[in-house]
């Protein structure tokens, strides 16, 4: 039986005011559970957000990490940095990092394994454009951004790594992928993997991103490829973020 996660992309919002507060928020209502929670807050805020949560059921996240350990990176946050501040996951390959930020599939896999070398758990975003699935390409795209971090890593890294399917044209859009297509695309996700590895693919976590809410949420929840969700817009306000973990 996978365990559930559900983790809360913070973005480039809030003040530090905002984010203590949100975190705070969300710890005083949870609830115990079988479940796991995180929040991938702004870098700058780790530290401050990192002393709230610690000793909480909230475990904590970065949006993303250097493809490189140290040195001269301008403008570059490593895993060893991340690791100070008791990050627990860091996102690579959010979509957003590939279209707005040039994260190619090389360096997203370069980012997932400079993770793991502190421990701190990867959670690979992988998703489609409308452009792609309207021309039937939805899965070459994820098997292309599979491949390159199975071939850096291996597929033995996906022990402790989390999948993240976000189809590109639901993220900030309102448009969710229905149960169905989600599901559909979890599932070949999974089938991928288990082609490698199947006790692996039985215990990966893969969650549904993209305009994921708190009354979508439970019907998502219920596919048995999906085992929860990355939250972007939902999770920036503590009640519908509680709601829709509480949807597990
Ligand atoms: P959204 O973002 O829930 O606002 O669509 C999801 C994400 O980008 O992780």
């Amino acid at each position: 039986m996978r365990r559930s996660l559900v983790v809360g992309n913070w973005k480039m919002n809030g003040t530090l005011a905002s984010a203590e507060l949100l975190a705070k928020g969300i710890i005083a209502g949870l609830a115990s559970s079988d479940a796991d929670i995180a929040v991938c807050v702004p870098y700058i805020y780790l530290p401050s957000v990192s002393k709230i949560v610690k000793d909480t059921a909230l475990a904590l996240g970065s949006q993303n990490v250097a493809d490189k350990s140290s040195g001269a990176y301008t403008g570059e946050i490593s895993a060893t940095m991340l690791k100070e501040f008791n990050c627990q996951y860091a996102l690579v390959g959010h979509s957003e990092r590939r279209s707005y930020y040039g994260d190619t599939n090389e360096s997203v896999a370069a980012r997932f394994c400079q993770a793991q070398e502190q421990n701190i758990t990867p959670v690979l975003c992988v998703g489609e454009t409308l452009e792609q699935r309207e021309q039937d390409q939805t899965f070459q795209v994820i098997n292309e951004q599979l491949d390159a971090v199975i071939d850096l890593a291996g597929i033995a890294a996906f022990k402790t790594a989390v999948i993240a399917y976000e189809p590109v044209w639901a993220i900030g859009t309102g448009k969710t992928a229905s149960d169905e297509q989600a599901q559909e695309v979890h599932h070949y996700i999974r089938q991928y993997i288990a082609a490698k590895d199947q006790s692996i693919a039985d215990k990966i976590q893969i969650l549904y991103g993209g305009s994921a809410k708190p009354d979508n949420a439970k019907g998502l929840f219920a596919m048995p490829d999906i085992d929860g969700g990355l939250i972007g817009g939902a999770s920036l306000d503590a009640e519908s973020f509680l709601k829709i973990f509480q949807s597990i």
